[in-house]
């Protein structure tokens, strides 16, 4: 069968990881996929930066703009980052130039998701976004597939790592929030603009899709409830603690009469509870279907590995012909959100 020819668009953390699967699983993935999957071309601002990764055998394109339009390419593998500029004008150009796109970027489809989604549906190609969520677990697959015979009930759950990392260090070594902030800088885990992460703006990015898909709603990040970790002092850490407590930054979305909840704020949880147990970069969905129950999705919200196996298992979803919608129903049928405001802080 005839190869899916990848552009990749960043060679950060993700696009590397990429890099790496594809070149240490091809077999397997061929297999799977039913067809080889190769890299045809890439792009990132830099061309002489070491990257950790033999890139000599792909076109180079400083312009990820005509990397999306190339003809050698079948599938435009988005991982640069940021909802304008060149994020965003090249997944139009890709799905103009009738390409398949993967993403994981929750920023640009929480602003963009449904004119996107509109776009791609309008030309028959597939709009993928697993690794955008929560890294390395499948959420969205179960959403829109697992869980599919399901009325959703509520969506919850812990969505960014940095915040998880911050609070749990801050909790087993009673520091203060600015020292564990610095050191979470230091080690790379927060995003270039910090206030993403601590400002719960990332997580409720990822809250708003999970939401859109769960509720058969238009995406609504600006009806996202959001309040981040910054205001979170060691004193009221160590005064959950002495309840049996733990904070942590907590959305739920859920829909109510009134309209559809969705918040992200620091919550309290009981500390001996499965979230009030999750340490550091670690994230947990909690997913409530009518039918099924409550399922519990837990594992590594980010990094090279994790976010590149999610953005693999759409390329392979693709690879086999899957054109699932994006947000699992058409995007023209999804309801406008009438939101609410949540009942209780
Ligand atoms: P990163 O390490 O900062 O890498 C970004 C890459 O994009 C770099 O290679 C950069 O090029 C390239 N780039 C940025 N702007 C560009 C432009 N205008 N033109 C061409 N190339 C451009 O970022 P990352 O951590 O891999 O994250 C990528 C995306 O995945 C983001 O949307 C992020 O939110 C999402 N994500 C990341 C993780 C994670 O764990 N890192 C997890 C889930 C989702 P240069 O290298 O030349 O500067
Ligand atoms: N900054 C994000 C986090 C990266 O810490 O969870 C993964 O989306």
């Amino acid at each position: 069968a005839a190869p899916l020819r990848l552009g990749l668009a960043g060679l950060g953390t993700v696009g590397i990881g990429v890099v790496k699967i594809v070149q240490a699983h091809a077999d397997l993935i061929a297999a799977r996929a039913g067809r080889p999957v190769t890299i045809a071309a890439v792009s990132a601002r830099d061309r002489t930066k070491n990257r950790d990764a033999d890139l000599s055998g792909y076109a180079w394109e400083t312009d990820p703009v005509a990397l999306a339009r190339r003809p050698d390419i079948d599938v435009f593998v988005e991982v640069m980052g940021g909802h304008e500029g060149a994020a965003k004008s090249a997944t139009e150009a890709a799905l103009a130039a009738g390409k398949h796109v993967v993403t994981a970027n929750k920023a640009l489809l929480a602003h963009h998701g449904q004119a996107l989604a509109e776009q791609a549906e309008a030309a028959n190609l597939a709009l993928r976004f697993e690794a955008a969520v929560a890294g390395g677990i499948p959420v969205i697959k179960a959403l829109t597939e697992g869980l599919a015979g399901n009325r959703i009930k509520r969506v919850m759950g812990v969505m960014n790592g940095s915040c998880n990392y911050i609070l749990t260090r801050m909790q087993a070594e009673n520091l203060p929030y600015e020292t564990v902030f610095e050191e979470a800088r230091q080690l790379g885990y927060l995003e270039a603009d910090p206030n993403l992460d601590v400002g719960g703006i990332d997580a409720g990015h990822k809250l708003s899709l999970l939401a859109s898909i769960a509720f058969g709603t238009r995406v609504a990040f600006d009806a996202v409830e959001l309040e981040g970790i910054g205001n979170v002092s060691i004193d009221d850490i160590r005064l959950a603690q002495d309840m049996g407590y733990r904070i942590k930054l907590l959305g739920v979305a859920q829909m109510t009469g009134r309209g559809l909840e969705q918040r992200m704020t620091p919550c309290l949880v009981p500390a001996d509870s499965p979230l009030g147990q999750l340490q550091g970069g670690t994230n947990m969905v909690v997913l409530e279907g009518d039918s099924v129950g409550q399922i519990v999705l837990r594992g590594p919200g980010a990094g090279m590995g994790p976010t590149a196996s999610a953005v693999m298992a759409d390329v392979i979803d693709i690879a086999r012909g899957c054109r699932l919608p994006t947000f699992g129903i058409p995007a023209s049928q999804l309801a406008a959100a009438q939101p609410a405001r949540a009942a209780t802080p």
